[in-house]
């Protein structure tokens, strides 16, 4: 199991803050946007005797509910079309286990989200990292590059979009040639559409409505960005396939059942007005084109403009980030504060790729992301390590 690149510089953080130092966290994607109250009253509002297994696929209710919210972002999706999981991170497990018998491989476009490291490896699943570059803005690598990857054992493509680590939005072209892909080599598209509802710059295209493969894509969802409900886990698989569902069902009663709290958290957040997107939408828009421009405006630093999500990737001009992201909260620090970013070399599969950028998670306010940008330029201007 590879280490989460994310979590690794933790005790180093925690070293830090021992010594009196305060730390902006920009390493991690814990919004820091509160959890809606209306849904947090309807737990803490529940009137139950037992707090009992719910059904495998998730409350009914819910699933409705949930089939609305998608009705209304474009979606025509049935509740039986989905099954509820414990964090979009099941689903993400629950995909692979469904999808791919032990050694079958899947593509995924790097930098990428680390974690499917980690599903991929319990469900004997092997990554086919394609690399995309940050000075083509994290674009969609092109079609050869994907054919010359695919052979007997590759089963699907996995995006994130947008995407984490990059906070690349994939354009319609882009999507429209993952559609061909996929059905030209009889692949399944694993879309992660954690994310969805922070889009700045352009529409999202919802893998759902790619057409004529509908029974190959399996959309991957979570509570945890949308409502800011990370602690709640609760996330869904939604696939057309049903096929598939029965047998992403079978690993569901295997493990019972999701967590009731957030199902009754997740139903009433449904509930929301429209408008609760625009509030956190715009606040993220806000931070973005701080952290963005803040980044650009220090010499030899370069971070293309995220469409989505809430990160960026840098590239910075030092020897190695994993080195420089620790010695940041080791050795440095700036009116007694420091900052805490994500090396990007974990988010790559291949060998060797992102020892110079760093991922940075939008999740502060503007005026911690201001001095935590401080620390950054002050910290470039004094690494030993600087090219
Ligand atoms: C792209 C992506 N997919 C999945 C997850 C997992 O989400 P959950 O909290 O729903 O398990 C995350 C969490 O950061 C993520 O960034």
């Amino acid at each position: 199991m590879p280490a989460s690149p994310i979590r690794k510089l933790v005790p180093y953080a925690e070293a830090a803050k021992k010594r009196g130092v305060k730390v902006y966290h920009l390493n991690i994607g814990q919004p820091d946007i509160e959890t809606p109250k209306m849904a947090l009253d309807a737990v803490r509002n529940f009137d139950f005797k037992v707090l009992e297994y719910s059904h495998s696929a998730g409350n009914e209710s819910y699933r409705k509910k949930l089939s609305a919210y998608y009705k209304r972002a474009g979606m025509d999706i049935d509740y039986q079309q989905i099954i509820v999981t414990t964090g979009g991170s099941e689903a993400i497990l629950f995909a692979f286990m469904s999808c791919l018998d032990a050694g079958d491989e899947v593509i995924i476009p790097e930098p990428f989200y680390a974690n499917y490291n980690g599903f991929a490896v319990s469900a004997g699943v092997v990554v086919k990292p394609l690399t995309s570059y940050i000075d083509k803005g994290f674009s969609l690598p092109p079609v050869a590059e994907f054919e010359k990857l695919i052979g007997p054992r590759t089963r699907g493509i996995m995006i994130c979009n947008p995407n984490n680590p990059t906070g690349y939005l994939y354009s319609r072209e882009e999507m429209e040639t993952l559609r061909q892909l996929i059905l030209k080599h009889d692949l399944y598209l694993f879309a992660d559409e954690a994310y969805r509802d922070f889009c700045y710059t352009g529409e999202h295209i919802a893998s759902l409505n790619l057409k004529g493969v509908e029974d190959r894509v399996v959309m991957i969802d979570t509570i945890s960005k949308r409502y800011s409900a990370c602690g709640g886990r609760i996330g869904a698989l939604v696939t057309r396939n049903q096929d598939l569902l029965d047998t992403v069902l079978k690993f569901a009663q295997a493990r019972l059942s999701p967590p009731s709290f957030a199902q009754i958290l997740g139903e009433a957040a449904t509930d929301l007005p429209a408008d609760y997107f625009d509030a956190t939408k715009a606040e993220y828009l806000k931070r973005r084109d701080v952290l963005v421009s803040r980044l650009n405006a220090i010499p030899g630093v370069f971070c293309p403009n995220p469409g989505g999500a809430f990160y960026a990737m840098a590239s910075l001009p030092v020897d190695d980030t994993d080195k420089f992201c620790q010695w940041i909260l080791e050795s440095f620090s700036y009116d007694n504060q420091t900052v805490m970013l994500a090396p990007a070399g974990g988010f790559y599969g291949t060998p060797g790729l992102g020892q110079k950028e760093i991922r940075l998670a939008y999740v502060l306010n503007t005026d911690a992301l201001h001095k935590a940008m401080d620390c950054l330029e002050k910290a470039l201007e004094k690494y030993p390590g600087k090219i």
